[in-house]
């Protein structure tokens, strides 16, 4: 199948049992894991039925936090290449008979899978998985630290709409400093040649973000001439024990993207939100649903990249390295 025989060639190199964070990434890892995902995505774009490249293999979902998005992509993800998937909630689990994380992550390990998906409110813990489990761990989110996918779905979004990511100027919006899909940002565009932007207020962006190799603005109506792409990052009240600023009306008149500010910017700019969108708050419903929003285009793009990580990890992992 000449679909298998590009992602072969293109896996020849590949060397990373897990995805955990984007920061250990060569540049040429990431562009191998854009490229499958390309080939994943042009394949749905025609119409293509499931694969079948995974059959046999296993991949388990083990969320402890909420998720629509990227749950429900990372399932998808692994079923268009036809494996099995055990979803795992926390919720009505035997976490709530004392079991600890590791012990619950093993015993799903136990039931003869080659990957687990996870997410958990503590930076760290998809590192932690790796070190005890056998199997490939993939990151879906460790609290404010990293989402790798996430970065990985923003930059194809990107690359797919301006052809490039070298040279662009990228602003990420908003709640820097919970972010996960800041960090993943940044290092991700770093590395593959953009100029970043962080910008925010002083309480969710501070100027050490400057050490990171990113450009540090509290003033979004300054920097919006120079922006090729916009990345409106939701402000976490749920990581936040106190308010970060006086209203949410205050919030949205500095740094919500509206019809007035698309007006002051680059004709092409492309609007990104890695979602779920506050209307009205980082974006107005104008902006979110016009024609710069790319926002439904980053939620397919995540099957794709899905599809690609768990595709390159788990395509040479043989069926004898199980746990039993
Ligand atoms: C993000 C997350 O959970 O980190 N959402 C997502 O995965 N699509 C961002 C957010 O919650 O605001």
């Amino acid at each position: 199948m000449e679909l298998e025989g590009r992602l072969r060639e293109l896996a020849a190199a590949w060397r990373c049992r897990h995805l955990l964070d984007l920061e250990s990434l060569e540049a040429n890892e990431l562009t191998t894991l854009l490229e499958a995902a390309d080939l994943f995505a042009e394949h749905f774009r025609r119409r293509r039925g499931k694969l079948s490249l995974l059959a046999g293999r296993t991949v388990a979902n083990l969320f402890f936090e909420n998720s629509t998005r990227t749950r429900n992509s990372f399932s998808l993800a692994a079923k268009r290449l036809g494996a099995d998937t055990i979803e795992f909630s926390s919720a009505g689990s035997s976490v709530a008979k004392g079991e600890t994380f590791i012990d619950t992550a093993k015993t799903i390990e136990a039931m003869g899978v080659d990957a687990v998906v996870t997410r958990h409110s503590t930076p760290g813990t998809s590192h932690l998985l790796a070190r005890h489990l056998q199997c490939s761990v993939l990151n879906a989110g460790d609290g404010p630290h990293e989402h790798p996918t996430q970065g990985l779905l923003d930059i194809l979004t990107i690359r797919q709409q301006r052809g490039r990511i070298e040279g662009l100027t990228v602003a990420l919006v908003g709640d820097i400093a919970h972010s996960r899909t800041a960090r993943s940002n940044i290092w991700g565009l770093k590395k593959l040649g953009a100029h970043v932007i962080v910008c925010g207020p002083r309480t969710l962006v501070s100027p050490q973000w400057a050490e990171l190799g990113v450009e540090v603005a509290y003033n979004l109506d300054e920097i919006l001439p120079r922006c090729d792409v916009l990345n409106l990052l939701r402000i976490q009240f749920e990581r936040q024990a106190t308010r970060p600023f006086p209203s949410v009306r205050e919030y949205a008149l500095l740094y919500a993207m509206n019809a007035d500010r698309i007006a002051r910017s680059k004709p092409d700019i492309l609007i990104m939100a890695p979602g779920p969108i506050n209307r009205g708050v980082e974006i107005t419903p104008d902006v979110a649903d016009g024609p710069h929003s790319v926002i439904l285009q980053q939620v397919s793009n995540g099957i794709a990249v899905r599809m690609a990580a768990l595709w390159l990890l788990l395509h040479s992992t043989r069926a004898d390295d199980w746990v039993t």
